[in-house]
């Protein structure tokens, strides 16, 4: 591993200013509704989390669930696996699973799935980023911060080889770098 910073992708300017929209897209949909419920996907949602469920004006609860899918590496494996399922009971209840990143879009699925066998009344979708171009399955993102390219990227809760998670910036180590 160098020493070099990450390349800026999208600044902290950038992407708080983004999930202040969001946040207020998701207050005014869930006004009515009782019982939301954020669930946060470890490691790599828990800062958006942190930063999206504060800015929300509506009454809301967080979950954590956990999943592994690559390991360590960088190449995804299609394989989901749940780690940690939700620890309070969601059933009847209106999920928003808050995910990282959605690259292939076979872990969103899979979660999509595994929330609504606790038989919630709704399970929608928020991600910050998407790698548009690396789309496997056909997936909903009801809330999205950015789509951006197919390159590997660090910071905002996003780690490689769980390193640079805490950056405030998204970004990517240039190759010339590695
Ligand atoms: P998918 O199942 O291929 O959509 O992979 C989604 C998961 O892979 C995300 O939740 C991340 O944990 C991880 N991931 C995919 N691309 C990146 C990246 O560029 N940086 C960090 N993690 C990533
Ligand atoms: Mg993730």
């Amino acid at each position: 591993m160098n020493n070099k910073s990450p390349e800026v992708l999208l600044s902290e300017e950038e992407i708080q200013a983004r999930v202040l929209e969001l946040a207020a897209k998701i207050s005014a949909d869930y006004e009515d509704a009782d019982d939301l419920v954020m669930v946060g996907v470890l490691k790599g949602s828990f800062i958006f989390l942190a930063d999206l469920s504060r800015r929300l004006s509506i009454p809301r609860t967080i979950e954590f669930i956990a999943v592994s899918s690559y390991g360590n590496g960088s190449v995804s494996s299609g394989a989901v696996r749940l780690v940690m399922d939700v620890r309070g009971n969601i059933e009847g209840k209106h999920v928003l699973i808050v995910e990282d990143i959605v690259d292939t879009g076979h872990t969103l699925k899979y979660l999509i799935g595994m929330m609504k066998s606790h038989r919630p009344a709704s399970v929608k979708t928020a991600a910050l980023v998407r790698k548009a171009e690396s789309a496997e399955v056909d997936v909903t993102i009801d809330y999205l911060g950015f789509d951006i390219g197919d390159e590997w990227v660090v910071g905002y809760g996003l780690d490689f080889a769980e390193q640079n998670r805490t950056l405030p910036y998204i970004g990517f180590i240039k190759p010339t770098d590695a």
